[in-house]
């Protein structure tokens, strides 16, 4: 590790248990998922570096970059510090679902964020692969947001587990999420930084089915935020008749908005409201995705009257078009 890397890292107050080093030395990357996807570096607008797909031929944080991106995203919106110092000392960590780990820059930054924390954090990232990962490693002087990261990254990809703080841990759950979500058996989540692949090259990911899953996994009396990239009416249908609540989440860079959402309506600045729902009546394309419409690839199709009738009837409908939300 050079010395640029080490006073980065250590200057945030990280250091990696003594355990993580000791195992560390002479440890070669995993070879987890190499061959199966393969990646490029390319350079957006701004000049910043990000990595490129070469299977979907999707760029990880199009936008402004996978540092600016992460930051106004997920950690800004997440309001992490705040949230995580505000779990009592003698509760359960604040818990951090990553899903779609990828290259690390959603992670590296609420890690970089989270590093002065004196409460207990947890980070666990979902992937099925670490090729991006380790593509990001061998790029981390373009990249520039895993540098002073090197050896935690190691350590991770090593362990599947690295201690980064007394107070701050970091897993890596590899394996088809989807999947895996079905008998998980984790401590619920209160922040879920939601970054797969676009719902055309990815659409387990994106369903009716699994919202409902993942919801079921949240504990009702824990309020959780997801962030995610999309503004897709259709998205916000499925994640609303999936049980969360939805609301427009911070623009990105040119991006003029996104989607939050959560088990509990006062997490939300700025809920969907009537408005919103008089569009998706009025859309030819606001049908939720399904896991049986995945056989039927690219067909866009207008919400049936029975699902219509049930976004309507949400109770955040009501709540926010009383004018008595948050009053
Ligand atoms: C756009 S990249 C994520 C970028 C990442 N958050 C970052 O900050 O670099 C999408 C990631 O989701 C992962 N992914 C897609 N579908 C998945 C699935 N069903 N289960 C687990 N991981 C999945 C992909 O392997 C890929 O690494």
């Amino acid at each position: 590790m050079g010395t640029c890397s080490v006073s980065l890292a250590e200057s945030l107050g990280l250091r990696l248990c003594d355990r993580a080093r000791t195992a560390l030395s002479g440890a070669a990357p995993s070879a987890i998922g190499q061959g199966l996807e393969t990646f490029e570096l390319v350079t957006l607008k701004s000049g910043v570096h990000s990595l490129r797909s070469l299977k979907n031929l999707e760029t990880f944080h199009p936008v402004t970059g996978p540092s600016a991106e992460a930051q106004t995203l997920h950690v800004d919106q997440q309001k992490l510090l705040v949230r995580a110092a505000a779990v009592a000392a003698n509760a359960a960590p604040f818990t951090i679902w990553d899903v779609g780990l990828g290259a690390g820059a959603n992670a590296l930054t609420a890690v970089k964020a989270l590093a002065k924390t004196r409460s207990p954090v947890v980070i666990h990232s979902f992937d099925r692969t670490l090729a991006p990962l380790e593509f990001a490693l061998r790029h981390a002087a373009r990249l520039n947001y895993p540098l002073g990261f090197e050896e935690a990254l190691r350590a991770l990809m090593e362990h599947r587990s690295v201690q980064l703080t007394p107070f701050l841990s970091w897993h890596v759950q590899l394996g088809d999420f989807t999947e895996r979500l079905k008998t998980l058996d984790l401590p619920p989540p209160h922040a879920i930084l939601y970054d797969p692949y676009s719902a055309r090259n990815n659409p387990e990911m994106w369903t009716l089915d699994h919202f409902e899953t993942l919801f079921l996994k949240l504990d009702p009396s824990r309020p959780c935020l997801l962030t995610n990239y999309t503004r897709s009416t259709v998205v916000r249908v499925s994640l609303l008749l999936a049980g969360f609540f939805v609301g427009y989440g911070s623009g990105t860079g040119e991006k003029g908005e996104t989607t939050i959402a959560s088990n509990d309506l006062r997490m939300l600045d700025r809920p969907l409201d009537q408005r919103w729902l008089e569009r998706v009546r009025a859309s030819c394309t606001s049908a939720p995705l399904r896991e049986i419409d995945l056989q039927h690839p690219g067909e866009n199709r207008v919400i049936s009257a029975p699902d219509f009738e049930r976004l309507r009837a949400l109770s955040q409908f009501s709540i926010v078009d009383s004018g008595t939300y948050r009053d």
